[in-house]
C-alpha cells in the first residue's frame, strides 16, 4: 500500500513572519492527518518554517535544489546545505523551473541525484503542456521527462522518490485535469515505470497530482486508484484551505 502526501508548494509566497503564523495555525488542524503531510517553502522560510512545525507531523521541503556539492553557482543552495536545515523533501523540475529557468530533463537527473546522496526526498515534476496536449504529444513528453529525468535511479532510490505529474495547463489557472483524466495518465506514467525501470518499482512508487487542486475537488482526485497525493500551489498559503485537503479522507 502506497501512503498518501500531500505537499504545498508554497512557490515565492510568505514572508518569515507570515511562515511561522501559517504553520501556527495550521498544526492543531492536520494533527489527526493519515497522509504524509509537506510544506516546500523558500528557502528564507526554510529554518522558520522548521522551528514552527515542530512536534507535529508536517515535514518541510525546499523547491529546488542545486546538483554541485559546491563551488561557484551564484545563487544556488546545494543538498548538504538543505540536510542541515533538516529539509526532508524537495521539490525538482517544477514545469516553472522548465519554463522560466531553463530546466531540462538533464539537470533535474543531476539534481535528483544531488538529492538522494544527501538522503533528500526529491518530489520530481512531469506533465505536458497546452500545446503539447493538443498537439498528441502528452504520452510522449511524459516517457521522455520520466526516462530521461530518472535515468540511472536504482530500486530503492524510489522508495524516496515521489513523482508529481502537474499539466502545466491546469497549474495556478483554476483548470484541472478531471479526475479521470488525471487517474489515467497517471497510469500511463506507472506504465512507463514499470516498462523503462521495473513492475516493482511502478507499484511502489507515489505519485501525485498537481494543478489546481483544490478544497472542492481533492476528495474525487484523492478517491482515484492511481493518484496517491497532491502538490498543491494556491489552495496551500492558507491553513484553512491545506487543512481540508490534507484531511481529505475525514
Ligand atoms: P496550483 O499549483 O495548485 O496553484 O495550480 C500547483 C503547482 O504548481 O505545484
Amino acid at each position: 500500500m502506497r501512503k498518501a502526501i500531500i505537499a504545498g508548494n508554497w512557490k515565492m509566497n510568505k514572508t518569515m513572519a507570515e511562515t511561522k503564523a501559517m504553520i501556527e495555525e495550521l498544526k492543531p488542524l492536520v494533527e489527526n492527518a493519515d497522509c504524509d503531510v509537506v510544506l516546500c517553502v523558500p528557502f528564507t522560510d526554510i529554518q522558520t518554517a522548521k522551528r514552527a512545525a515542530k512536534g507535529s507531523q508536517i515535514k518541510i521541503g525546499a523547491e529546488n535544489v542545486h546538483w554541485a556539492e559546491k563551488g561557484a553557482f551564484t545563487g544556488e543552495i546545494s543538498a548538504d546545505m538543505l540536510k542541515e536545515l533538516k529539509v526532508d523533501y524537495v521539490i525538482i523540475g517544477h514545469s516553472e523551473r522548465r519554463q522560466y529557468f531553463g530546466e531540462t530533463d538533464e539537470t533535474v537527473n543531476k539534481r535528483v541525484q544531488a538529492a538522494l546522496n544527501a538522503k533528500l526526498k526529491p518530489i520530481v515534476c512531469v506533465g505536458e503542456t497546452e500545446a503539447e496536449r493538443e498537439g498528441g504529444l502528452t504520452e510522449k513528453v511524459l516517457e521522455r521527462q520520466l526516462v530521461e529525468g530518472l535515468k540511472g535511479f536504482k530500486s530503492k532510490d524510489f522508495d524516496k522518490i515521489v513523482i508529481a505529474y502537474e499539466p502545466v495547463w491546469a497549474i495556478g489557472t483554476g483548470k484541472t485535469a478531471t479526475a479521470t483524466d488525471a487517474n489515467n495518465t497517471i497510469g500511463y506514467i506507472r506504465h512507463v515505470l514499470a516498462k523503462k525501470f521495473h513492475k516493482s518499482i511502478a507499484e511502489k512508487t507515489r505519485i501525485q497530482y498537481g494543478g489546481s487542486m483544490n478544497v472542492k475537488n481533492c476528495k474525487e482526485l484523492m478517491a482515484m486508484e492511481e493518484i496517491d497525493g497532491g502538490l498543491i500551489g494556491g489552495a496551500s498559503l492558507k491553513a484553512d484551505d491545506f487543512s481540508q485537503i490534507v484531511n481529505y479522507n475525514k
